[in-house]
């Protein structure tokens, strides 16, 4: 008898990414048939950073659009409710609720960090190796967080930042340097020419024995250090960015080692829009390898670390199966919600 699939309709606005999917998942396996995304980044460009209200606005064109454009036969509505912009997270709420009203079928609020760590989770090698306890990096624009993974649904944040995120380090240095919104790709590229050394950025809490981080120590010494500068000249940009990308690295890197063998993690994941920086990924899996035997690197694929539904209807899944549903009735946002 071929095996029962679920399918799970996903939806995610909980920033300025508009995105619906719809997966077909099983206890090992997950499909993802479509993931939408419909990105706001050019809207929010000319502003240099996202604009709540905008953002909103934008969304609820495109999510009628996207949603008219997948199948409609699911069995459950995955949406995300938080953390995130109130207003955006609003409309995506507002329009999965409608839609379990109409179609009968149960609802899902899922929660928008357990939907970056399932991103990890579709990619097949690492449901293979997907053995509880794991360690979740979240590294986005708005967060920057340990969570230690006991069992699906099961979470304990060990370690987050104080101050800004580490996509807010990449994106603000970004600004201070002309470069345009979100600026973590473009440093990573400019740094690509450059040298590591060649500016003495601090490391922030490093020294510290805790598992938190701190950015905005790195932020300020970024400010002076290139208000002295000036760069104009495009090798110095390009060192500027190694030094600072490698700075930012290796706290990310030092402290997840550090939590891993604290916690004696079978597994290490690195997912949310940061973790597609190809040193944080290279570095944080060799020191992984050297460091830490018999544990496993399960960082997501590149295609699902920014914001899209198809991880938001992977978590959406893991819920489906604890028949954690929301009352249509009263599912609400939650801009603050955590892990
Ligand atoms: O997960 P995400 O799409 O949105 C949030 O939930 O915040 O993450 C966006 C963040 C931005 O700060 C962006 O600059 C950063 O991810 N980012 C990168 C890279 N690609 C995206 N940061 C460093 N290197 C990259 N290659
Ligand atoms: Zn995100």
């Amino acid at each position: 008898m071929p095996k029962r699939l679920t399918r799970i309709l996903a939806i995610e606005t909980s920033c300025d990414e508009t995105s619906v999917a719809i997966l077909d998942c099983s206890k090992d396996d997950v499909i993802v048939i479509k993931n939408l995304v419909s990105s706001q980044i050019p809207i929010h460009q000319k502003y240099g950073g996202v604009v709540p209200e905008v953002a909103a606005r934008s969304h609820v064109p495109e999510i009628v659009a996207l949603l008219s454009e997948v199948p409609h036969d699911f069995d459950a509505i995955a949406v995300t409710r938080g953390p995130g912009l109130a207003t955006a997270l609003g409309v995506g709420v507002e329009a999965a609720r409608t839609l379990a009203y109409v179609s009968g079928k149960p609802l899902i609020g899922v929660n928008h960090l357990e939907g970056h760590m399932a991103s990890a989770w579709l990619n097949p090698e690492n449901r293979k190796n997907w053995k509880f306890p794991l360690l979740a990096l979240i590294v986005s624009g708005g967060h920057t967080e340990l969570v230690l993974i006991k069992d699906f649904c099961k979470y304990k944040i060990v370690g987050q930042t104080r101050d800004d995120a580490a996509g807010e380090a990449f994106d603000k240095s970004a600004k201070l340097m002309g470069l345009p919104y979100p600026g973590g790709p473009h440093i990573a590229k400019l740094a690509e020419g450059g040298d590591v050394v060649a500016f003495a950025f601090p490391r922030p809490m490093l020294k510290d024995d805790s598992l938190d981080f701190s950015f905005s120590g790195l932020k300020t010494a970024v400010r002076q250090e290139w208000e002295k500068l000036k760069a104009n000249n495009l090798q110095l940009k390009a060192h500027f960015a190694a030094s600072l990308q490698q700075a930012i690295v290796d706290v990310l890197v030092e402290k997840t080692i550090r939590a891993a063998k604290k916690f004696k993690v079978k597994g290490v994941l690195v997912v949310g829009g940061v973790s597609a920086n190809t040193e944080l990924r290279r570095q944080l899996g060799e020191r992984i390898e050297q460091d830490l035997p018999g544990v496993v690197f399960l960082p997501s694929d590149r295609s699902y670390v920014t914001d899209n539904a198809a991880m938001i209807g992977a978590a959406g899944y893991w819920r489906f199966r604890k028949k954690d549903f929301s009352n249509w009735k009263k599912l609400e946002v939650d801009p603050e919600l955590n892990v």
